[in-house]
């Protein structure tokens, strides 16, 4: 299928499907090379379906070439979220050797006798760079009558205990098997009884070991777990974190029990997991996520194919006042997208009610990073992709010191109820000042707040029209300390 790359709505720097319906991104793996994307594809419709896993390749993490469907529905029924490791040792005995590419991930059908769902864990295997499948002959590999939801495997190699982990979604827990050959699993322990949130069924866990920002040789583990749609939570479909540690066989949280750590902010950041096998130099994992809600994420007003992904993400952690905290920063392979020569630089400016430091400018592809102190300003922000009678409101309320987003007049909305909405976080200064750091592509938002400690991630969908941008304050002077804007190009360009 070829990208109809001027569709309306259809993102300039994000990964869409060339066609047709997406959701989960799966199985992201780095080998010889390549970063590898699966995802939760329905071919033959806009809408959620029979479940495949669609495939692109990416050597930069920025232009990605559509591959053909990787995985297909067969007797063991739909192929639902999962993940793939490199089996650098042939654990699996797959490949005479090895290494190879080992998927593992959940077959749903339903049971013979009833029309109660069943989910069950399976392998598919490559030994061609991911190019082509083979289901394994004994599929499944791990099965559990006594639950419904039994879901979303992602898998790693726990270097001191030598043995494959799986983390799987369960109800609303998550629980740990491990294996020495990926056929075998065994159970090794459950989290999440009285943790957390627990507002929807629990789904695509991931498990990481995360570097300590600014400390050497520190690492915490880090456990992220979607939460599904409930009517009840105008929020939706979201993802939340736990911070602690982990032995190869139970995770421990070293926090309160009650407390919730959200990932992102905003309404359209789910079901994310991390890459395989990725080296970062200081060890930073990449995460990814759907830039979607399973609240009206079958109601988004596009054509030829439905939604996206969010921009690719480094993840660590970092010691904050409020604990250790999940940090988000976008990856600087972007920096390529930049336009040569064609970025607008501000320093040292007071802004005063009724200003506007970008008036003229014009854009509906582009990156902000603003380094900004409130002042006397009891609100200061961005308008983006503006016109007549729409815009996006991007602001800080300094008394209540919130960070915001305000899509209620982004552009089209009348799709489901609760799309237009006004949703918060707070947000303290460093040393009085605050960084923004804001993607907007044609049919996205994305803000990194003080150097990726909050994140807010949101669909719009503006007239293709509405270019405009402004840059305010209210009640008071602020100052600019530092802004740039870069506009980007497309990842269509060449
Ligand atoms: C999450 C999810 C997963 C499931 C997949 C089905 O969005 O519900 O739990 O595997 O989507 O497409």
């Amino acid at each position: 299928t070829t990208t109809i790359i001027d569709e309306k709505y259809r993102p300039q720097f994000h990964f869409t499907p060339p066609a047709n319906w997406m959701n989960d991104p799966n199985g992201m793996v780095y080998f010889e090379g390549e970063y590898h994307l699966f995802y939760q594809h329905h071919p033959n419709g806009t809408t959620w379906g029979p479940m495949h896993w669609g495939h692109a390749i990416s050597r930069d993490l920025v232009h990605w070439e559509h591959m053909p469907i990787a995985l297909k529905p067969d007797h063991n029924g739909f192929i639902f979220s999962g993940s793939v490791v490199v089996d650098w040792k042939d654990s699996s005995g797959f490949f005479g050797g090895g290494p190879g590419l080992v998927a593992i991930f959940t077959h749903a059908d339903q049971y013979p006798d009833s029309e109660r769902p069943r989910q069950r864990q399976s392998l598919a295997y490559s030994s061609d760079k991911g190019r082509s499948w083979t289901m394994y002959e004994n599929n499944p590999v791990l099965v559990n009558e006594a639950h419904t939801d039994f879901r979303d495997p992602k898998v790693f190699w726990h270097e001191p205990k030598q043995h494959w982990v799986m983390v799987l979604a369960v109800g609303d827990r998550a629980q740990f098997y491990v294996s020495y050959d990926m056929k075998n699993w065994t159970f090794a322990s459950e989290f999440g009884m009285t943790e957390g949130s627990h507002e929807g069924v629990w789904e695509c866990p991931d498990l990481i070991e995360l570097p300590i920002e600014g400390s050497n040789d520190t690492c915490k583990w880090v456990l992220i777990v979607s939460i599904g749609d409930h009517p009840d939570y105008p929020e939706g479909s979201r993802t939340q974190y736990f911070v602690g540690e982990f032995d190869g066989i139970t995770f421990t949280n070293e926090n309160d029990a009650a407390s919730v750590l959200w990932l992102d902010h905003g309404r359209d950041n789910y079901a994310g997991v991390t890459w395989s096998d990725v080296q970062r130099p200081d060890g930073a994992k990449l995460f990814i996520g759907w830039m979607s809600n399973w609240k009206y994420s079958n109601l988004t007003p596009t054509q030829e194919w439905r939604s996206a992904m969010t921009l690719p993400r480094e993840l660590r952690v970092r010691r904050t006042p409020l604990g250790t905290r999940l940090v988000q920063q976008p990856v600087p392979e972007l920096q390529a997208l930049r336009e040569q020569g064609q970025n607008l630089q501000w320093e040292g400016v007071t802004i005063r009610p009724g200003d506007n430091l970008l008036a003229g400018l014009q854009g509906d592809r582009y990156e902000l990073v603003c380094e900004f102190e409130a002042g006397l300003a009891e609100e200061i922000g961005f308008l983006l992709r503006t016109s007549d009678t729409e815009k996006t409101v991007v602001g800080y309320r300094a008394a209540e010191r919130k960070l915001f987003v305000c899509r209620s007049d982004a552009g089209e909305s009348e799709f489901h109820r609760q799309f237009a909405c006004k949703h918060d976080v707070q947000l303290e200064p460093l040393e009085g000042r605050f960084r923004l750091h804001i993607f907007v592509d044609h049919s996205s938002v994305e803000i990194f707040a003080n150097d990726g400690e909050v994140v807010i991630t949101d669909q719009i969908f503006p007239n293709p029209s509405s270019v405009g941008l402004e840059l305010y304050t209210r009640g008071g002077e602020a100052i600019i300390h530092r802004l740039d804007f870069h506009p980007l190009q497309s990842i269509y360009a060449y």
